[in-house]
């Protein structure tokens, strides 16, 4: 209800090609409505007394220990949707104990973004989302910055060997930032001049070459977002990898693919336990998160809802979005008869229509 209210006000708030750029997705925008619709398909089967007057919801994840169960998946350019910015975003996800994902894309220096964070909250654990270029140095470039603002893990977007066709942008004819926005992290990179949406790097010739060399080169944990495929989930934990994320970048990529949930049991499988398993994409309420976990996720990421809030309310905004996603979240568990993230198991989820 708080996420839906959020997000009314932010339409109402932001410009209309903002306010697509963020809304839409590739295509026909398929796999968009279907991340969402994919949770309506899922139901939870509680068990009984079992239960216990304090849960723990938190999660040791690489890089950020004790971590909220829902994470904030790296989202671009947030200038454009508040004047506050990433800096917004960063204190409201250390206030609520959530790991921030930054991205690539942000209008704000990564250095910035850690210190906004760790300013409200020493131990707050910021992670770094990076579009991996196909010119080596340029990555390296982009990872030592992270390494020195302080980010305690890398997240390696694998889903993006092209840009994708957002159908509203192309509509809107919206392909660069404003003036007086940057792609702050591409600042003075080998060869990349900052400005235009597309400098942001992306190849199709990257390769799992690339992979093994970045986690040669960082002692920082590598995690891979935008798995789909098993086999590739089994690739990144065999090339090093310290977690995956099932996600479909929200629907805005290939508009061909399943939800992300219906990727996420394979995957868990396919894993088996050695590394967390993320899931984003479509994440709106508690139950989300208690599907999500159940078949098999460590943590969720939540993208479009972060950027709702942000935009209507600023950083109290983000915070209300966490904060009642966990609330939630943790009030299923209790229905659930669960203490913990772990007390809620594959077969406590069945398909609408039928049990078993
Ligand atoms: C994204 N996403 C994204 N992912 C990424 O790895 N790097 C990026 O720069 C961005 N930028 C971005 C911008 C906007 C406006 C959106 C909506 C999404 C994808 C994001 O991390 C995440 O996978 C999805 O947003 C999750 O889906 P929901 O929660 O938005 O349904």
């Amino acid at each position: 209800m708080i996420l839906r209210d959020l997000h009314a006000k932010a339409r109402q708030a932001l410009d209309p090609v903002h306010y697509d750029y963020v809304a839409g997705g590739a295509g026909d925008e398929r796999v968009l409505a279907d991340n969402e619709r994919a949770f309506d398909r899922y139901l939870l089967l509680p068990r009984v007394l079992r239960g216990g007057e304090r849960r723990d919801t938190a999660v040791d994840l690489p890089g950020a220990p004790g971590a909220s169960p829902v994470l904030v998946a790296p989202t671009a350019f947030h200038r454009l949707l508040h004047p506050d910015g990433e800096e917004a975003t960063a204190r409201a996800a250390a206030a609520e104990g959530a790991v921030l994902v930054t991205g690539t894309a942000s209008t704000t220096a990564v250095a910035r973004v850690v210190a906004a964070a760790r300013g409200r909250d020493r131990a707050a654990a910021v992670w770094f989302q990076l579009y991996p270029h196909p010119r080596r140095e340029v990555t390296h470039a982009l990872v030592r910055r992270a390494e020195e603002a302080g980010c305690t893990a890398l997240v390696v977007t694998v889903d993006s060997p092209a840009f994708g066709r957002h159908t509203r942008d192309l509509r809107n004819g919206f392909t660069d930032l404003p003036p007086g926005h940057a792609a702050e992290n591409m600042r003075d990179l080998p060869g990349a001049p900052p400005g235009a949406l597309t400098d942001i790097p992306m190849s199709p010739a990257v390769s799992w070459a690339d992979l093994d060399d970045l986690v040669r080169r960082t002692a920082l944990p590598v995690l891979l977002k935008g798995v789909l495929h098993p086999a590739d989930a089994r690739l990144a934990v065999e090339h090093g990898a310290a977690g995956v994320f099932v996600s479909n970048h929200g629907g805005r990529q290939c508009d061909a693919v399943p939800a992300a949930l219906d990727c996420l049991p394979a995957v868990a499988a396919a894993v088996a336990g050695r590394v967390p398993v993320l899931l984003d994409g479509g994440v709106r309420r508690g139950s989300d998160i208690a599907v999500a976990l159940a078949l098999g996720a460590s943590a969720v990421g939540v993208g479009r809802p972060v950027v709702w809030g942000l935009a209507a309310e600023g950083e109290p905004g983000v915070r209300r979005v966490l904060a009642a996603l966990r609330e939630e979240y943790d009030h299923t568990l209790a229905l659930c008869g669960g203490r913990r993230n772990t007390d809620l198991t594959r077969d406590m989820v069945v398909r609408k229509g039928g049990t078993w």
